[in-house]
């Protein structure tokens, strides 16, 4: 049975306000949270069950998904009292595994959206005889990532986080947050404290020279930690740039919920997702953004690449760019907010 866990117990501080409330892998993303879009990817890649490794707001994750009875697949919770930080979630997590201690285990960060061929990394694996795989992704810009450059067999023999100057940015290829852990090295982690895989464990098996090969996928990759990143992966899974098994046949220049009510004299497009009982006013324009449920923005309205959250209401005639909205925040008619606004939860602005 093929195992795997998800990481989804990071605060979101880059997603702040929206995170207050809501875990950021539990965000909408196109409709659906994160981890429900990457629950069936993992699902149709033949995994059977997920681990999922909880923290902040542990509670949310388990009240929605239960434990996979309308998932397809069994989802097992390994709650952390106090966050133990990436590779200590791995290692917490692993007491819920059933496999063996050569067989390879799935990870995923809660916030990547991909298209990831996640069985042609474990046959990579097999292929290597790897202690871990790392998903690689190509960026123009590595500067905010880890950079993992591979020599000519994908064999991995350093990690540089973060680079900051032009001789240390070595490569293109990117750590893409997802991996292919043997089990063994999973239980070989330290359990009793907090451990960074990507500071810790990845440069410590490099040191003890086992085995670690990166693979690089040039299929779609965004890593959803910034607003401006979060309504861009909205928008490409709504467009179908972005792949995702619970959009086949869906995709479009917009999703609207069928409960939402959109004047016929708005203009909805650039991948916009508009959720449940959203009200959308006369001459409306909303594009590149996510619309939460019961949003209401007022007739006349531009709103952008914004992120909208759960019942927030936008007056008439206001200009809303690159802005995140939370939840029953209230922005009177004829604002022009500052690009980049942070609006929080039951803020009004006048
Ligand atoms: P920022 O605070 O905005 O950086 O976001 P984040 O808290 O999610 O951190 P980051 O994006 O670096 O985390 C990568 C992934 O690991 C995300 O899916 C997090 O949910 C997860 N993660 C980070 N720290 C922990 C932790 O202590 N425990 C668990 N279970 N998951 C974590």
């Amino acid at each position: 049975m093929l195992e795997a866990i998800l990481l989804v117990g990071g605060q979101g501080t880059r997603l702040r306000p929206l995170t207050i409330s809501t875990p950021k892998p539990m965000l909408p993303v196109a409709g659906f949270a994160c981890t429900e879009h990457q629950i069936a990817l993992a699902r149709a890649a033949g995994v059977e069950r997920i681990i999922l490794g909880t923290s902040y707001r542990a509670e949310v994750f388990e009240e929605h998904f239960g434990h996979g009875e309308n998932y397809g697949v069994e989802l097992v919770y390994a709650v952390e009292d106090e966050p133990l930080g990436t590779g200590g979630a791995i290692r917490n997590a692993a007491a819920h595994l059933t496999c063996g201690p050569n067989d390879p285990v799935i990870i995923f960060n809660g916030d990547v959206l991909t298209g990831l061929d996640i069985s042609g990394l474990v046959q990579k694996w097999r292929e290597a005889n790897a202690d871990v795989a790392l998903y690689l992704t190509r960026v123009e810009d590595p500067r905010p990532y880890g950079l993992v450059p591979t020599d000519a067999d994908g064999r991995v023999h350093e990690f540089r986080e973060k680079p900051t100057t032009p001789e240390e940015i070595v490569t293109d290829q990117i750590n893409a947050g997802c991996y292919i852990f043997k089990r063994s090295i999973i239980d070989s982690i330290p359990s009793d404290r907090p451990v960074s895989v990507e500071r810790e464990t990845f440069p410590e098996l490099l040191a003890a020279d086992r085995i670690v090969i990166g693979v690089v996928d040039e299929g779609y990759w965004l890593d959803l930690g910034t607003p401006l990143a979060f309504a861009k992966g909205s928008a490409d899974l709504v467009r179908g740039i972005a792949p995702s098994p619970l959009l086949v046949g869906r995709t479009g220049e917009a999703l609207i919920e069928t409960s939402a009510k959109v004047d016929p004299s708005a203009l909805i497009t650039g991948g916009t997702y508009v959720g449940h009982g959203a009200v959308i006013g006369a001459g409306a324009v909303v594009t590149g953004s996510v619309i939460f449920a019961n949003v209401e923005v007022g007739s006349d309205s531009h709103v952008s690449n914004s992120i909208v959250s759960t019942a927030a209401q936008i007056g008439s005639r206001c200009q809303i760019v690159d802005t995140v909205i939370a939840e029953r925040a209230v922005i009177a008619s004829d604002k022009a907010l500052e690009p980049g606004s942070l609006v929080f939860p039951d803020e009004k602005v006048n």
